[in-house]
């Protein structure tokens, strides 16, 4: 079949895989390639078992795989042969050198830009997807321009707004979607060539179009906005604690101003993800690399906020277990960053793990979808079980603490999980995501966040 154009993406991760899925899903006129230098990754892909878990994802792969959408590991050739090259490769906190803990680790890109100019032979529209530091365009367009062979490379910015859990969903009625470009000539044509292939399923009104550094910029503020939303509801989580108010009818009330809405207003053992605390501190270095010290300081605060927040968390398991956790039996209920994923980057459950193995405590873990992730974030610390059965995972146990908003976790017997405990029996609910009056009536010793205890103890 003849595709009306060829467009390729290098990096096939949780961003890459889904973001491409939908697009070939809705215009079927067009030829996508996702390569990635991770061959296992192809593999998988091209697979019955997909490398992320991602609800809505594995019936759109089937659907089209091999029909509009294919999976490679030939880079070169993916090069060559496209007219658009979207970039998805990851962009790590800089673990080294200046600005280690903070800037942004572009080496990936910088690669990835040196591949470009290496084997393209026509010109390209190459776009932005992962999220970047501003005015990294201007860096990718430095080497890109750098090739005596006349070929002209147009550089745009298109961030991903997808949260993990509901990217498909996400994908396919977004918000909006972002475009950013040069005012030239050229950059209009490229924006006009995107706009093409979102507006097969989104409507004009919600392709916003603006100059590449605001569209690189507004994906980090985004992420920094939604974060301090959390980190704000956070704070106010541990004032509940010593003034009996609630955090739930908190958050409601305050929700409630149509100004502020009520997205994003969950208290919970911290946020986690590949991309908030990655996304803030990069916004904090580029203020700081300006000077703009108050500005940096501000934000960094965000981010102390949740650090507060995860060891508040396990402070206070170990002081309601009468000041020891040794040796006590305690069941992680969860350990993805939020539900309905299997990822677990930067979860608040790797450091309460962590933490609570540190203070010698036995850990048993149930989680849906991230066991597998778990073992590896986990890997070479003792006395850690893990069990898909919550039941089997509480088996024996003296405490839950519930760190991943799993819908299931609601809907178990805890009649049963109360009798399977060593009592008095603890619940610790990092995500205030079961019924706590339920759950104290049955027995158990109930410590939800933000509001106040429910004990049997005198
Ligand atoms: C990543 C970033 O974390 C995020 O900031 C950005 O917005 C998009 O890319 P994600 O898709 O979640 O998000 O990352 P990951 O699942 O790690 O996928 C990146 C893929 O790129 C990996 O599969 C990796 O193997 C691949 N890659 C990396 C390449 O193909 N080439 C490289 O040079 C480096
Ligand atoms: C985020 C952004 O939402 C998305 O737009 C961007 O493209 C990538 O980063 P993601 O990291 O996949 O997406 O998940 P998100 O739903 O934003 O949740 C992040 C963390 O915040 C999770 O750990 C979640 O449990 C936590 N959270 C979310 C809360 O603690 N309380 C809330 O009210 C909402």
């Amino acid at each position: 079949m003849d595709f009306k154009k060829k467009i390729l993406c290098i990096g096939a991760g949780y961003v890459g895989g889904p973001t491409m899925a939908v697009i070939a899903l809705k215009c079927p006129e067009y030829r996508i390639e996702i390569v990635d230098i991770n061959h296992e990754k192809i593999k998988q892909w091209n697979s019955e078992n997909l490398p992320i878990y991602e609800p809505g994802l594995e019936e759109i792969v089937k659907k089209i795989r091999g029909k509009n959408l294919f999976f490679s590991s030939d880079i070169e050739k993916g090069i060559k042969e496209a007219d658009i090259i979207f970039v998805s490769v990851n962009t790590p906190t800089k673990t080294f050198g200046k600005g280690a803990g903070m800037a942004s680790d572009l080496q990936y890109w910088e690669k990835t830009a040196h591949q470009i100019l290496k084997h393209a032979q026509s010109d390209k529209i190459i776009v932005e997807k992962s999220t970047l530091p501003v005015r990294t365009a201007e860096a990718m367009e430095r080497i890109l321009k750098s090739n005596s062979r006349n070929i002209r490379f147009e550089v745009v910015s298109n961030p991903e707004f997808l949260a993990e859990g509901t990217a498909i969903n996400d994908l396919l009625e977004p918000d909006r979607i972002l475009i950013g470009s040069h005012p030239s000539k050229e950059g209009r044509a490229a924006t006009d060539q995107l706009i093409d292939i979102y507006i097969h399923w989104v409507p004009r009104e919600k392709i916003i179009t603006t100059n590449l550094w605001s569209s690189e910029l507004s994906k980090l503020v985004a992420n920094a906005f939604l974060a301090q939303r959390i980190s704000s509801i956070n704070s106010i989580s541990a004032l509940c604690e010593k003034t009996d108010a609630n955090i739930t009818e908190i958050s409601y009330a305050v929700g409630s101003d149509s100004r502020l809405g009520s997205k994003f207003l969950n208290s919970s053992v911290g946020f986690g993800g590949s991309c908030f605390k990655k996304d803030i501190l990069n916004l904090v270095y580029i203020a700081r690399s300006y000077d703009l010290r108050e500005v940096a300081d501000y934000w960094e605060m965000v981010v102390t906020m949740n650090e507060y927040q995860q060891d508040r968390f396990v402070y206070k398991i170990v002081k309601e277990m009468f000041h020891t956790v040794a040796d006590k039996k305690i069941a992680l209920f969860g350990f993805a960053f939020k539900a309905n994923t299997g990822d677990t980057r930067e979860s608040p459950a790797i450091y309460v793990a962590k933490k609570l193995v540190e203070e010698q405590a036995i850990i048993s873990i149930t989680d849906p979808k991230a066991l597998e992730n778990a073992k590896i974030d986990l890997k070479g610390l003792k006395n850690i079980s893990y069990e898909i059965d919550p039941c089997l995972a509480a088996k024996g146990a003296d405490a839950i603490a519930v760190l991943t908003e799993w819908d299931t976790f609601k809907h178990l017997d805890y009649n049963k999980i109360y009798r399977y405990m060593k009592k008095p029996a603890f619940i610790f609910d990092g995500r205030n995501l079961l019924n706590h009056k339920e759950l104290y009536d049955l027995g158990f010793n109930v410590y939800p966040l933000g509001q106040p205890d429910l004990n049997h103890f005198e």
